[in-house]
């Protein structure tokens, strides 16, 4: 499998290093050889750190060298990155990214060109970091249908709020800790403001209802207002503040918002410490799930990616959100303030 990694930030760089570092059990796991043959930034002293045949600085040219599959990790929710995945699958090649802004906008477009080609699309990186939830929904709690899906879906703001809550630092003080351990967007206003976290909810809610993912019916508020005072006042009576994405299932459609929220203490959501998200999924007769685990940064991100690019190498190149494209459904959303 011939690999061209795109932007060679946090992800990518940890992507590149540890296909560099592990590559050979991976190629076992992979039942083929996987080898980077060319990366792209258009940073050349980012591009200098890392050994590969072919080094280019356009995305165009990525896309048309001679890679099996393209690792699209420059961020964006149009513009480059989505030009990128549209111009590999055309080429025939497999994609796998972690940018969830662009596959919330344009998942289902860019799904069913990958299922008109035969490519796989896979985008596990983009949700939780390393928590394998994508999958999960979309290869495993596919029996009995789920009713709602809800957690913590932002490192950044997680870390943020336990920070605050620790050391009485202020917000802005700790975002730039935050913003310096690579966890936080180019843009942090998408983390802070919640639209990170409703690209991501968009997305699961997709996978976990059958529905085209619908970015645009998410109701958002992000944490910007939360001061140390509130994070006390809601300590002192048993709850901790936590930015919550939710999607459930009401008479109205499905409702999916963004908000913080005050989680009852003790419970599993409210012990989601720092950069590790949460995530629960009501999957009626089959039960309760819970996942929790690293939602960013350099290691779990990459970790994320390269399962997606094993995952393909095995031959699993499915549908992109678990159903046919054609037959994901346009969702109906709950009117705003129903649920
Ligand atoms: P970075 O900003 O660290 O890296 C992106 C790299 O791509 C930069 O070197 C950037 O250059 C380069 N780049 C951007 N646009 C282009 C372009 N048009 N042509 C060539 N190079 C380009 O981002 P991250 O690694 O943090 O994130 C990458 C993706 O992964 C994003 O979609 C993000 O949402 C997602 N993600 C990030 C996680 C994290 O923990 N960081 C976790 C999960 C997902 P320059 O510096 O000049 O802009
Ligand atoms: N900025 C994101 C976060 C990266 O903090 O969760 C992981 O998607």
């Amino acid at each position: 499998m011939k690999i061209g990694i795109a932007g060679l930030g946090t992800v990518g760089g940890g992507v590149a290093k540890a296909l560099g570092a592990h590559g050979e059990l991976l190629g076992l796991r992979a039942s083929t050889p996987l080898e980077v043959v060319a990366v792209c930034d258009r940073d050349a002293d980012k591009r200098a750190q890392f050994d590969a045949p072919q080094k280019f600085d356009d995305i165009k040219a990525l896309a048309a060298s001679n890679a099996d599959l393209i690792v699209e990790l420059i961020g964006g929710e149009n513009g480059a990155a989505p030009m990128l995945v549209e111009a590999a699958l055309n080429a025939g090649k497999h994609v796998v990214t972690a940018n969830k802004a662009m596959m919330a906008r344009h998942g289902a477009r860019l799904a069913a060109l990958a299922e008109q080609k035969g490519r796989a699309l896979r985008f596990e990186a983009a949700v939780a970091g390393g928590i394998p939830i994508v999958k999960s929904l979309r290869e495993s709690l596919m029996v009995y249908g789920i009713s709602a899906v809800r957690g913590i879906l932002n490192g950044t703001c997680n870390y943020i709020l336990t920070q605050m809550e620790a050391t009485g630092r202020s917000f802005e003080d700790v975002l730039k800790d935050a913003q310096a351990l690579g966890y936080a967007e180019a843009d942090p206003e998408l983390d802070v403001g919640g639209g990170d976290t409703a690209h991501k909810l968009a997305l699961l809610t997709s996978l976990a209802f059958g529905v085209k993912p619908d970015l645009d019916s998410v109701a958002v508020q992000g944490i910007r207002n939360i001061t140390p005072e509130d994070i006390s006042f809601a300590r002192e009576f048993g709850y901790r503040i936590k930015l919550l994405g939710i999607a459930k299932k009401t008479q109205a459609g499905i409702d999916q918002r963004v908000q913080p929220a005050m989680v009852k203490a003790g419970t599993a959501l409210a012990d989601v410490e720092g950069v590790l998200n949460g995530v629960v999924v009501n999957a009626n007769e089959a039960g309760p799930f819970f996942f929790e685990g690293r939602g960013a940064g350099e290691c779990p991100t990459a970790n994320a990616v390269i399962a997606d690019i094993v995952d393909i190498a095995r031959g699993n190149t499915g549908s992109v959100f678990g159903l046919p494209a054609d037959n994901l459904l346009a969702l109906s959303a709950a009117p705003t303030g129903s649920a």
